[in-house]
């Protein structure tokens, strides 16, 4: 990739804010179902990078086993002082000095940046820029350093609080993400000072410093939203809704049919196939898969699950982490399935749980129907074999095996196997006694009417 030149990606994550007004980090909140830093770590690794660094604030354990937790190869490095993004970077110097041909800066708090923004900054390196900067027109300037150019050559970039009015009429902002070439950007970073209006070491400053130097720098362009940061929980829904923009039209382009595409969330890693057909209001958590032809109706919600090929959800379908529906299989209103294998073309219709779980190919569980599969300390295991019949309303009390094409009789407790092609039917026995209503209602008629008599 990019002519075969190296890549070290640092991702700063030091220097937290206290806007999010949370006891988590910054970086840690999510977006589609991932973290910040997740996104961050994504995007760049799809750009290319070789080897990761990220900079952690101190005592960021958490923010650290996110890190591995995304990618067990990156090196964790700790600023130990808030003392400006130059020197953030200058944190990974050992992983600075690997020798390789790429050097990309992104940061954890801007998780939309495209990967293809990343390799076309590095494309400007391999083009010979030892420099290249990330330009955006900011509807609202405001905060931003700014973009210096003369004579279309990149001079200097000013942060906001050190612009002159001057500059500060300029709108093409710096979205802080930097690409330089290996080679310099050690001696480009060490000789940045902190002669400015906060007294930190701004990455900024790379710019005039390579200038300085007799190198070049060169400045590319990005769409606000795709390098808009977040600093606070409105800024987490901006970049949640742009997330979701982008998601539902690559899902549409891919071939699935959204009647409503707004009212569809996914995770981060929702897969899709073709000719899905997703009906209005459905939630995707982390670990989906939709095979082709599959349907989701309306009012789903769905996680760590896998839907076969032209298999069913819903409406008000809920699948939890390790629900498996094979091909064709069905799982209809108000059903919720836990760690259970739905065979071909089985159907749990309506108003069921089924957890813990296997149920076979052609089985159709009755509305109703609980598999018990918890005793307040373990859980235990239901089979039910291919083509069963479980009648509406039992509840079958694992660990339990229905034997292939057995019944079970509706209303039913089953707290034994029930043996291949048997029936089992555990229900109080029904008795019938003849007139027994009429009798019952006209002696207790006739007791009330003593009753209003004696009163008056
Ligand atoms: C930075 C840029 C500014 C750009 C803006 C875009 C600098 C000096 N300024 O400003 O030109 O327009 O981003 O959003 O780079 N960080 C550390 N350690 C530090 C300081 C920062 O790790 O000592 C990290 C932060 O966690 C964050 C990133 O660097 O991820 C940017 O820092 P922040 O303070 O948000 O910079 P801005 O003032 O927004
Ligand atoms: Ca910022």
């Amino acid at each position: 990739m990019q002519s075969g030149r190296s890549c070290l990606a640092v991702i700063l994550a030091a220097g937290e804010g206290t806007r999010m007004k949370s006891q988590r980090p910054k970086v840690l909140h999510e977006v589609a179902g991932r973290s910040l830093l997740g996104h961050a770590i994504a995007a760049v690794m799809a750009a290319g990078a070789d080897a990761v660094a990220v900079v952690i604030g101190p005592d960021r354990p958490d923010v650290a086993a996110e890190v591995t937790a995304r990618l067990p190869s990156a090196r964790v490095f700790v600023q130990a002082e808030r003392r400006g993004t130059a020197h953030a970077v200058l944190a990974a110097r050992e992983a600075l000095r690997g020798g390789y041909d790429d050097v990309l800066v992104a940061f954890a708090d801007t998780p939309l940046v495209r990967p293809g923004t990343f390799q076309a900054m590095r494309s400007a390196l391999a083009a010979g820029a030892p420099v290249a900067v990330l330009g955006f027109e900011a509807a609202d300037p405001t905060g931003y350093g700014r973009l210096v150019s003369r004579d279309g050559v990149l001079e200097a970039i000013v942060e906001h609080n050190d612009a002159s009015e001057a500059e500060r009429a300029i709108r093409l902002c710096n979205a802080g993400l930097m690409a330089m070439d290996g080679r310099h950007a050690l001696a480009i970073l060490d000789a940045i000072g902190n002669d400015n209006a906060q007294s930190e070491y701004y990455l900024t400053d790379a710019v005039a410093v390579a200038r300085a130097q007799g190198l070049k720098a060169v400045a590319l362009d990005a769409p606000e939203t795709e390098v808009q940061g977040v600093n606070n929980r409105v800024q987490l829904a901006a970049a949640e809704a742009e997330f979701q923009r982008r998601r539902r039209i690559a899902v549409m382009k891919g071939g699935a049919t959204l009647i409503a595409p707004e009212t569809v969330f996914f995770s981060h890693d929702t897969a899709i196939g073709r000719d899905v057909l997703i009906e209005p209001n459905v939630v995707f958590g982390p670990g989906v898969s939709v095979a082709d032809g599959a349907v989701i109706h309306a009012f789903s919600h769905l996680e760590g699950a896998e839907v076969g090929p032209q298999a069913s959800v819903g409406p008000y379908g809920r699948l939890r982490p390790g629900a498996k529906l094979a091909r064709k299989a069905k799982v209809g209103n108000f059903v919720e399935i836990k760690a259970a294998e739905i065979g071909e073309g089985a159907k749990v219709s309506h108003l069921t749980y089924i957890g813990d779980a296997s149920v076979g190919a052609e089985a159709n569980i009755g509305a109703g129907t609980i598999t018990c599969n918890y005793d307040g300390f373990f859980k235990y295991k239901t089979t039910i074999g291919a083509g069963a019949f479980v009648g509406s309303n039992s509840s079958l009390v694992a660990p339990v095996t229905i034997g292939e094409g057995a019944y079970v009789g509706s209303g039913s407790v089953v707290t034994r196997d029930v043996p291949a092609d048997g029936l089992a039917i555990a229900r109080g026995r029904q008795v019938e006694r003849e007139g027994w209503a009429k009798t019952f209602r006209e002696s207790a008629m006739a007791r009330k009417q003593n009753m209003a008599k004696s009163k008056d």
